[in-house]
């Protein structure tokens, strides 16, 4: 392990998660494992929805905030705006709206009370240079920064290329809010890894890579992932999970580009692409996918280009 790596990080997870181990007593400025919590979920999409409706079912008191007129009003509706099969969503939304437990706005100052603010605005990349383009994360923290409460939790989920935390989203919630990540603000990336058409399974039952740069921020963030996330939450730094996030997407990428690759070699050949991929995952450790459409979706074709955008840029 590295020496630079916090104290913090090879507690064992059943210290990490119980009361006693993990201290929370003294948090009680904003402590997130209270029932009555209030959230704020800034980016009403995908990510951000599915989530504000399930923390809203732990008990919550949910503000989504989001730019778009048409979602804002979906919502308070009772209705899930987002399009595709997304088996319980729109349920879940109903629910927690009727019941008063999840409501939407489009005024930011909204976030002005939450003890916890997650962050679910799109990251895209720009088309022609491939760099990141935060517009939405920029606007989306500039609007935060003036209004967030002392000792609130902010958890940014939105995909960030490595460095983003330190470089870009430290500094504009400092300079805005004039209070400092690990005294009096708490700051971790826990970046999102579900899919579409699974999007309620995925939250609670895929295990989480949470990175903090300090132990208040991470026992936070551990009891706040830990009201609703089922499986294992691994702690680790900011810049690690930036990585890990757009790794495992990078890996998907090459994955399929590799698979397809090996049809088309096998196609020019006369060959089975799909014998060719049965027989080679014949030998040990090999596990390659089948051929199809190529690389779609949200997150896959632009993660790489995160990945390696310091690189790039450097
Ligand atoms: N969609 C997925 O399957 C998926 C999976 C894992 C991670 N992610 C990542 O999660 C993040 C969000 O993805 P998504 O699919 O939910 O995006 P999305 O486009 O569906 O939703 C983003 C929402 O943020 C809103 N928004 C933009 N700027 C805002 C602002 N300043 N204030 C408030 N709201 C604002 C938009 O109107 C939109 O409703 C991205 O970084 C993405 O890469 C997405």
């Amino acid at each position: 392990m590295s020496a630079s790596l916090p104290c913090w990080w090879a507690t064992p997870r059943s210290q990490r998660f119980s009361n006693s181990g993990l201290g929370l007593k003294p948090l009680c400025a904003a402590v997130p494992s209270e029932r009555f919590v209030r959230v704020a979920v800034i980016g009403l999409g995908y990510v951000g929805l599915p989530l504000a409706a399930a923390v809203a079912a732990t008990g919550a008191n949910v503000v989504g905030i989001d730019i778009d007129p048409d979602k804002v009003k979906a919502i308070n509706a009772g209705e899930s705006p987002l399009r595709g099969r997304e088996p319980g969503v729109a349920e879940l939304v109903g629910e927690q709206v009727s019941k008063g437990r999840l409501r939407a706005s489009l005024e930011a100052t909204a976030a002005a009370n939450a003890d916890v603010v997650v962050v679910c605005v799109e990251t895209p990349i720009d088309p022609t240079t491939h760099d990141p383009s935060y517009k939405a994360l920029k606007a989306a923290l500039a609007g935060l920064a003036p209004i967030v409460k002392r000792g609130a939790l902010v958890s940014i989920e939105s995909t960030l290329a490595p460095g983003t935390m330190e470089g870009v989203v430290r500094p504009a919630l400092q300079r805005g809010s004039k209070r400092t990540v690990g005294r009096d603000l708490y700051l971790v990336h826990c970046p999102e890894r579900l899919t579409t058409g699974k999007l309620l399974h995925h939250l609670a039952e895929l295990p989480r890579v949470l990175g903090a740069n300090d132990a208040a921020s991470a026992r936070k963030a551990l009891a706040f992932y830990g009201r609703f996330v089922k499986a294992e939450i691994h702690p680790t730094d900011w810049t690690t999970a930036e990585v890990v996030k757009t790794a495992e997407n990078a890996y998907w990428d090459v994955q399929i580009a590799f698979a397809n690759e090996v049809a088309l070699i096998s196609e020019e050949l006369g060959v089975d692409a799909y014998r060719v991929r049965d027989l080679v995952n014949t030998c040990p450790y090999r596990m390659m996918l089948l051929p199809g459409a190529g690389v779609g979706g949200h997150c896959i074709p632009k993660d790489p280009w995160l990945l390696i955008a310091p690189a790039v840029q450097s």
